[in-house]
């Protein structure tokens, strides 16, 4: 795909199903995630690959976040919990590290993270796949923590959540943005 088309022509696609890609196209996936913009070297990211089974195990680790946080919300609520991460045929985690750095502030290398995760978002969008960036609470909950073996200092800066377009798909409309009113020259 042509690049500027690929990064105009983007879209989340909330509800994606197999095939997901393959292990070599992930593999392309995560070299465009790592190709972001890092000060410092610092690799300010890793990557948790969530698929098959590993679906099951983190929304069972959802389930029991939603159980603990809300403790009344009921069965329903649970598996709807549970069901989240089958949104999808492939997800990975964007893991933030920040590491203490003098010339290198924690945001700038969140925003690093950031970068990553939209490479993966971009790079599947140019091998034809689609993908949703999500985040939410459940990534702060200590279940899913321990799920993904998340040292203190690390953060989930995105679930990109990964795999086929369905035929039947239409993208939510978006706004066109107005530049004029973005945008201004000094
Ligand atoms: C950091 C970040 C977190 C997001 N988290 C969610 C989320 O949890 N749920 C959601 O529906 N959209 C989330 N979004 C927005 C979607 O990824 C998407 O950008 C939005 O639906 C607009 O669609 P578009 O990318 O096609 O313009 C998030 C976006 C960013 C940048």
């Amino acid at each position: 795909m042509e690049a500027l088309a690929c990064l105009t022509g983007r879209r989340s696609v909330g509800r994606l199903v197999e095939p997901a890609p393959s292990d070599d196209e992930l593999a392309t996936l995560l070299q465009a995630a790592v190709a972001a913009p890092d000060h410092g070297r610092l690799r300010p990211w890793r990557f948790v690959v969530v698929d098959g089974p590993g679906l099951d195990r983190l929304g069972a680790a959802y389930a029991a976040a939603h159980a603990e946080r809300e403790p009344g919300a009921g069965a329903d609520a649970w598996a709807a919990a549970r069901d989240k991460p089958r949104r999808a045929p492939l997800i990975v985690a964007v893991v933030a590290r920040p590491t203490p750095a003098r010339k290198v502030p924690d945001w700038e290398q969140l925003a690093s993270a950031a970068c990553a995760a939209y490479g993966i978002c971009l790079a599947a969008h140019a091998l034809g796949y689609g993908a949703m960036w999500r985040t939410g609470w459940y990534g702060d909950a200590p279940a899913v923590r321990e799920l993904l073996g998340l040292a203190d200092r690390e953060t989930v800066a995105g679930w990109i959540y990964l795999g086929t377009v369905p035929d039947d798909c239409v993208p939510a409309p978006r706004p066109p943005a107005d530049l004029g009113a973005l945008v201004t020259r000094l």
